[in-house]
């Protein structure tokens, strides 16, 4: 857009007070109501009060193509999520971008790609990211599909560093990725290519920390990657896995939190680490989990930890990770380009807004809000708080930051200096991600008090709500059989289910600022999370710019 002017909407007038946006991270609304949907099971008396409340309650699509993925199989995420929440828009998602590049070759044949083919010959070409097929963060296909292409193009040398997922995909697939990566670089040696893993780890204790809450993670993983050197040395990575996983153990570990392992050759010295000259692609194609590995790699100046030797590679990300930044400077594939978002708008048009959450998703509700943009549009009008997460695994401190940044969500709305106050609770998510049932049901009945206490302060200031979530997770707990949708079981225990879900999330608005005729429109039962900004703006009293997905309001 070129015109950021907002028009006073015709008939919703702005309200006396503030607008409070909550974004319950991970709290679908999922079809399936038993004992593993801890939303269900959570006593949660606000939000059922909400839901029961004529013309102010729906559900919204959050996963799939409404979301900019590849396709209606593909779970939702809080990257796609906060990025539709922030921008109206439907946007083309990395994933799909990936996808299209692949198959028309235009990823082998653009810049990132001429930047890192000279290291073809006499270096080595490294790939470093996410083995899953999660659709997340990285997809196994794709890089499958860069491994083979890189050979047949000629790269005579290549090293695998993998981190395990178990967090969206089922714990203990790491295995299966690893066989079917195995294959694929069988392939390639047959053709006289030298293509093995080099080192890996689970990916929430190695390289995948985010928005710098734990540096040490991406030290970890330096080490592994880059110099070779881990508390484990092992053969081959299968053996890696299957030791590290300590399943027949009293204390099992799950792929999310292997220990860094090192792979060595008969010599025992580490068959892949980084040198000079070689050539890095990070194969993730989204942004928050490898950020800060990308500052390792790219920068001279650098200061998070010693990284004892700076290899000069031949660097590119998957994508542009940080157009701010423009991190990496070199990348494969152009990330999606959002512009006119709701946080630019409001920015330029006079509108203060308070926003917080705790370091976890953070970057969810400012960077993928406003559309892969870091800092503020005007700091004069903005306040960005962030909470510190702890740095322990979640379920064991499930409340996280929950009370704290319902306080500061309380405080902000009672200053009277903010038009809209946004935050994001964190919990629902990141303790369902562990497969912890109990912890999470702890989590949405505290995300429910919380939200109360919220609205309570709402109607004290005779402001106006819209609470929503950006993907499902919490709502269901076990892996299910694909037909009758019963819970899996194993050795007498449901399988746990860490991943995101496919489930649509709530949408409730009102508040005591809100008129009462104000309700919801019924001739939209496809709206996705795209749809909230023009709802957001309505209920601000302002018309929505027209490049964004209709509003949901009658
Ligand atoms: C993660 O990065 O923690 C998961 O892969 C996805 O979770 P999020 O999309 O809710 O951040
Ligand atoms: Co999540």
């Amino acid at each position: 857009p070129t015109d950021f002017t907002l028009k006073p909407h015709p008939t919703i007038s702005k309200g006396e007070g503030p607008l409070l946006v909550c974004v319950l991270d991970g709290f679908g609304e999922n079809k399936i109501k038993d004992d593993y949907n801890a939303v269900h099971v959570a006593e949660t008396p606000c939000t059922d009060a909400l839901r029961a409340v004529p013309g102010r309650f729906r559900t919204l699509k959050a996963h799939g193509t409404a979301v900019g993925l590849p396709s209606d199989d593909d779970m939702g995420n809080s990257e796609v999520g906060h990025n539709a929440l922030g921008a109206g828009q439907l946007i083309d998602q990395g994933a799909a971008l990936v996808d299209k590049a692949l198959a028309s070759g235009s990823i082998f044949s653009g810049e990132g790609w001429q930047y890192v083919s000279p290291a073809f010959g006499a270096n080595t070409l490294h790939f470093i990211g996410l083995l899953s097929d999660g659709g997340v963060h990285s997809r196994t296909d794709q890089l499958h599909g860069c491994v083979r292409g890189a050979a047949e193009r000629g790269a005579k040398r290549i090293r695998l560093h993998i981190l395990t997922d178990g967090r969206d995909v089922p714990d203990g697939s790491s295995l299966k990725f690893v066989e079917e990566l195995e294959g694929v670089l069988a392939e390639l040696q047959a053709k006289g290519c030298d293509a093995k893993i080099a080192s890996g780890g689970g990916r929430m204790g190695v390289t995948m920390d985010r928005y710098e809450a734990d540096w040490n993670i991406v030290k970890k993983g330096w080490e592994a990657h880059v110099l070779g050197e881990a508390p484990h040395y092992f053969k081959d990575a299968h053996t890696a896995i299957k030791t590290l996983r300590k399943d027949d153990s009293e204390k099992p570990v799950s792929d999310q939190w292997l220990d860094p392992f090192v792979i060595v050759g008969e010599d025992n010295a580490p068959v892949g680490t980084v040198q000079d000259g070689d050539a890095v692609v990070i194969f993730n194609f989204r942004a928050d989990r490898v950020i800060e590995l990308s500052k390792a790699l790219e920068y001279a100046e650098f200061d998070k930890f010693d990284r004892k030797r700076w290899p000069q590679t031949r660097f590119v990300g998957m994508m542009q990770y940080d157009g701010d930044l423009k991190l990496p400077t070199n990348y494969l594939v152009p990330p999606p380009a959002i512009s006119g978002t709701s946080g630019e708008f409001l920015a330029k048009n006079g509108q203060r807004t308070f926003v917080c959450s705790e370091t976890q998703k953070f970057g969810h509700v400012t960077f993928f809000w406003n559309g892969n943009r870091s800092g503020y549009f005007d700091e004069e009008l903005e306040t960005y708080v962030e909470i510190p997460s702890d740095t322990v695994p979640f379920n064991e401190a499930p409340d996280m930051k929950a009370r704290e940044i319902c306080e500061a969500g309380k405080a902000a709305l009672r200053s009277g200096k903010y038009d809209q106050v946004r935050i994001n609770f964190a919990n629902p998510d990141m303790v369902g991600h562990t497969g912890d049932l109990a912890a999470t049901v702890h989590c949405c009945a505290l995300v429910d008090q919380c939200v109360k206490e919220l609205l309570e302060v709402v109607d004290e200031v005779k402001g106006r709500f819209l609470v929503t979530a950006d993907h499902g997770n919490a709502d269901d707990m076990a892996q299910r059989d694909k037909k009758t949708k019963a819970p899996l079981v194993q050795e007498g225990k449901v399988v746990s289910l860490t991943s995101h879900t496919l489930a649509p999330v709530p949408l409730f608005i009102g508040g005591a600022g809100l008129p009462a005729d104000i309700k919801l429109r019924d001739d939209l039962p496809e709206a996705g999370l795209g749809n909230v900004a023009a709802t957001v703006f309505n209920l601000m009293g302002f018309e929505a710019p027209s490049h964004m997905q209709p509003t949901l309001l009658a």
